[in-house]
């Protein structure tokens, strides 16, 4: 049968296909298009502009670009909208939506006549979700990122979202600053539109799905506002029009070995925690399993190159500047696998080949002189990680990396925030926090609340650090000694549920190993006497869909049904 483009394809259901064409071009024709525009293949624009999303704010000038690009090369670009979340404007987490949105991507990339598709993402879950959904609809797609903001001054001090954000209330909560100074500070944290302007899960995914080869070279780390954006935005429209021709899909570009490259890429980043569970869900929609014990391993033969906060120093745009992507990718080379396709059809060693050069910088660290020397991101084992917790090393402090201490217990989110800072509560420096009921059900949506903060009384005495220990998510632009993802989480009868205050728990980071001291007779006794909350319980609509669906952080938190199961490979 011939392959249909353009208007003709996915035509509704009416029983009848001449006169579903006829009726469509007789809607569309309402819109002004000839017949000429509407023979052409077609290219579908994912807008997610939203007045709450300033992440996006540049969203309707890459579209405007994007569609030069299409109309340029020959096409018709129609542009769609799809549901658009930001970190701060997603109640009750942007987690608790990503797969709603990936549904709604994939959904409308199979419902819409469209021969290619560029997606456009940025905030922290955006990419996640529209890779997810082009992962499973796998029809050919270009990722275009809305581009990372330019970084601010708050009297002599550089600063920009997030880190700064945490630090600056973190001393507004010491006392080290007052209310007037943090109303100020408010103010200059976001000097422009685009996305978290340091290594946070935004920077992180971008530098990955470039990695991946699912978005053009450089793409990961132009400023939202620099003209090279828009003219990023008119090149992906036009490579789209090719990839309709060359039918060059997802899934010939996602393989194990282009999501271990992603990974490699994360580890070489410093990069956000939350790449880990965004990866673990774009892969399990190919029915690929990410290997955790190999990324451990990895980790400890890859680098951190990037001097970025929230482990370094500096900011995206200063990465931009010393060569963004292209910089780490030439350092990272020995350990890529290069023979993996990317959206421009050429390798990705054929890509790093055709880089422009590098030049003197201080951002980007050749490898044999990194910022840390291996080990961004470690997998524990143990009693209290169950099927596995992670801990980004590059952020801890290096003295709490082996760590024996007393658990203090928070119950829930809501029990975190009545107790913290109660003057009377039992804490010391050595002892370690625990959260729980705070992963994907029990919260519900995986917050990023694994930032548990110091308590006020310890804060005050100085403290900056502390082991801490949940079943949540921490954002990208986070740091601390903190094991995030315990897996299963507690809401299900994963191991946190049964840690009492006043245990014993041991990290040791270098062995790799999480665990409290517990008798068998003891845990069963708690296992026993333990019933899941009733936060795990919806009635109806997406929150029941949610509940009955999410899974665990391992797969990602994706939806069980929109997984490829059973798994059918490994990253390497
Ligand atoms: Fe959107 Fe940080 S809030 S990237």
């Amino acid at each position: 049968m011939k392959k249909q483009i353009g208007m003709r394809r996915g035509l509704t259901h009416y029983g009848d296909e001449g006169f579903a064409l006829y009726l469509r071009k007789a809607f569309i024709k309402a819109m002004g298009y000839s017949d000429d525009a509407l023979s052409r293949p077609v290219i579908g624009i994912a807008n997610t502009f939203s007045e709450y999303n300033a992440c996006h704010a540049n969203a309707p000038k890459i579209v405007e670009a994007v569609k030069r690009g299409v109309m340029l090369a020959g096409g018709l670009p129609m542009e769609f909208p799809t549901i658009s979340l930001h970190e701060s404007f997603s109640f009750p987490t942007s987690m608790y939506l990503r797969n709603l949105m990936s549904m709604d991507t994939e959904e409308m990339m199979r419902a819409l006549p469209m021969d290619a598709c560029v997606l456009i993402g940025g905030c922290d879950k955006t990419v996640p979700a529209q890779l997810m959904a082009a992962a499973s609809a796998d029809i050919p797609a270009i990722q275009v990122a809305t581009g990372p903001m330019l970084s601010g001054t708050h009297g002599e001090e550089r600063v920009g979202a997030c880190t700064d954000c945490r630090r600056f209330w973190g001393s507004y909560r010491a006392g080290d600053i007052d209310a007037d100074e943090i109303n100020r500070v408010e103010g200059r944290l976001v000097p422009t539109a685009g996305t978290c302007g340091v290594m946070g899960t935004a920077s992180t995914m971008a530098l990955m799905t470039e990695a991946m080869g699912m978005m053009l070279p450089g793409g990961a780390t132009i400023p939202t506002v620099h003209a090279d954006r828009l003219r990023h935005g008119e090149a992906a429209g036009a490579r789209a029009m090719k990839m309709a021709e060359e039918g060059l899909c997802p899934s010939k570009i996602l393989t194990p070995e282009s999501f271990a490259n992603g990974l490699r890429m994360l580890l070489a980043i410093g990069g956000s925690t939350n790449g880990v569970v965004h990866l673990a869900a774009i892969a399990g929609r190919l029915g690929i399993e990410l290997d955790m014990e190999a990324f451990d391993r990895m980790g400890e033969e890859t680098p951190v190159l990037v001097d970025l906060k929230p482990t370094g120093q500096f900011y995206m745009d200063d990465l931009h500047r010393a060569g963004g992507t292209a910089a780490i990718l030439r350092e990272l080379k020995p350990l890529l696998h290069l023979d993996c396709m990317t959206i421009t059809g050429r390798t990705l060693g054929e890509e790093i080949e055709a880089m422009p050069p590098g030049h003197t910088q201080n951002i980007v660290r050749p490898l044999s002189d990194p910022i840390h020397k291996g080990g961004g991101i470690a997998f524990l084992k143990g009693n209290l990680a169950g099927d596995g917790a992670i801990i980004k090393q590059s952020a801890c402090s290096g003295d709490l990396l082996t760590h024996e201490g007393r658990a203090v217990v928070f119950d829930s989110l809501e029990d975190l925030a009545e107790r913290i800072d109660a003057p009377d509560l039992d804490v010391s420096k050595d002892d370690v926090l625990i959260l729980r009921n705070a992963g994907p059900k029990g919260a519900p949506g995986m917050p990023e609340a694994g930032y548990i903060p110091i308590p006020k009384k310890l804060a005050a005495q100085g403290v900056k650090d502390m082991v801490r220990i949940s079943d949540c998510r921490m954002s990208g632009t986070a740091f601390g000694t903190i094991v995030l993802h315990a897996t299963p989480e507690a809401a299900v009868g994963g191991p946190l549920a049964f840690v009492e205050t006043g245990d014993t728990v041991r990290l040791d980071v270098p062995k790799r190993l999480l665990e409290f001291d517990v008798t068998d007779e003891e845990l069963e006794r708690r296992r026993a006497a333990w019933s899941a909350p009733a936060t795990t319980h919806a009635e109806r609509g997406y929150a029941k869909l949610y509940m009955d669906q999410v899974t665990q952080a391992d797969e990602g938190a994706d939806f069980a049904f929109l997984a490829k199961r059973p798994y059918t490979a490994k990253t390497p």
